[in-house]
């Protein structure tokens, strides 16, 4: 049998002292890159008196500015590029819910790099050559479908690229083509797992062993939920288009404890969202990551707005991310109290009573902001259980977050399903 460690790459061997060279040396030359390429990192590195060989050690980064989103969409769409147009093999976007979206483009190297990245991802989560994968990511202008896919076809799987929706086919596919892995965010596994109850299927009898969940937040009741209901591992992957897309952090299958960073390509850093401070390890902050190897679209210091701290490495050498518990840009603020959809779903899904869908609608009352839970009832709850389930949801909110929301208990089946991303809050205040 192979060892454990015959199942690592060449990256994932290196020792501590290795890996932190090797991230200086292509750190400095990913510097050079975007200096010497992209207008915007020039005048932006001229304008904080740096220069990129003034980085001489990996603290030295700090002393780089930031990039954020609204310097790509102003970049639009192709000057965060630094090789001309025909070096561009691919381009992805966001779908970016107002104005712009905001496009990434990768050269051979960087498509060849990212397959890697993704195949190091399903082999951490326990994927092996000769394993077939079920891709319920969205295919198209979205990374996850093909980022998922290409990785998955570098580690020698085989794919069945079903992309999201048509929920009825996918279940049929699941049966009868018995992959032993599904690549899906983690509401629209939710979505699968309804289909499969009403087609009489039970999902604890499917050929799926391994489920790789990601694009959005999801907590450790999520993982139990769908580990239970379809006795498989639930690992969790993490990515953004703007670094690569899905394969920039992974969790490994054997420990579930956080998700390693592929730091040998993309540099982590947790920041203090308000000071921009770098925050030693083990402190929570906004993550920023700066890409070592990219050639096209090198990101240097960019703002993820995701919420999390770093942790040291375990089962490899890579640092670790505690999952992610929100965005910035999801928190909501009610009566002065920080609140992610996140520490809802934590709730939701420990309440009897209720089926683990629900959504959050913010309204505004006089000056305040008010929110109010929807969930939705099991199939079979009684008026008494849904009353109660509404009582507890609404005690625990109050107890666990320190704010009072409404709870509504709809009807089964009422929610909206995902098909992708959900989204959790539904904003009904006026502008
Ligand atoms: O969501 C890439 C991806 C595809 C990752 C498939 C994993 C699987 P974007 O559409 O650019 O890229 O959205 C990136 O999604 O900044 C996080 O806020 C959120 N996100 C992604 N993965 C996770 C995760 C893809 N595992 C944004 N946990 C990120 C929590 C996640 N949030």
């Amino acid at each position: 049998m192979a060892d454990a460690h015959d199942l690592l790459d060449a990256g994932e061997r290196l020792g501590t002292d290795e890996l932190r060279a090797l991230q200086l040396e292509r750190l400095r030359t990913s510097l050079r890159h975007a200096y010497t390429h992209i207008p915007f990192y020039r005048d932006s590195f001229d304008k904080a008196g740096v220069r990129p060989d003034d980085c001489r050690t990996l603290d030295d980064l700090a002393r780089f500015p930031f990039t954020v989103k609204a310097h790509l969409r102003e970049n639009y769409p192709y000057g965060m590029f630094a090789v001309p147009r025909e070096r561009i093999r691919r381009i992805h976007a966001s779908s970016g819910t107002t104005g712009r979206p905001t496009v990434v483009g990768y050269t051979d190297n960087d498509l060849s790099m990212w397959s890697d990245m993704v195949a190091r991802s399903i082999r951490a989560a326990g994927g092996r050559p000769g394993d077939t994968v079920h891709v319920a990511y969205g295919y198209g202008l979205f990374t996850g479908g093909l980022g998922a896919h290409y990785g998955a076809e570098r580690l020698g799987c085989t794919v069945i690229p079903a992309s999201g929706g048509m929920t009825a086919r996918q279940v049929q596919l699941i049966q009868d083509l018995r992959p032993g892995i599904i690549m899906v965010t983690p509401s629209y596994m939710l979505t699968l797992l309804d289909e499969f109850e009403r087609q009489g299927v039970d999902p604890r009898t499917t050929s799926l062993r391994v489920g790789i969940f990601g694009a959005e937040p999801w907590t450790e009741e999520m993982r139990r939920e769908i580990e239970e209901r379809f006795a498989i591992d639930a690992v969790d992957l993490y990515g953004l288009s703007e670094v690569v897309g899905p394969g920039v952090a992974m969790e490994c299958a054997e420990a579930k404890d956080g998700l390693h960073v592929w730091e040998d390509h993309f540099y982590p850093e947790v920041v203090d969202p308000i000071t921009g401070e770098v925050l030693p390890d083990g402190e929570e902050g906004e993550l920023v990551f700066t890409s070592l190897t990219k050639e096209a679209m090198p990101v240097i210091r960019y703002r993820t707005r995701d919420l999390t701290r770093l942790l040291p490495g375990t089962a490899r050498v890579f640092r670790r991310i505690e999952k992610i518990t929100g965005r910035s840009d999801d928190m909501v603020i009610l009566r002065g109290v920080n609140l992610f959809p996140t520490q809802i779903e934590e709730i939701v899904l420990r309440t009897p009573g209720v089926a683990p869908h629900f959504q959050l609608r913010l309204t505004r009352e006089g000056r305040l902001d008010a929110l109010t839970v929807r969930a939705e009832a099991q199939t079979g709850a009684t008026p008494e259980q849904r009353e109660a389930a509404a009582l507890a949801i609404a005690a625990a909110v109050k107890d666990g977050v320190g704010v009072s929301v409404a709870v509504e208990i709809v009807k089964p089946e009422s929610l909206e399903r995902s098909v992708g991303k959900i989204r959790r809050i539904v904003d009904l205040r006026p502008r």
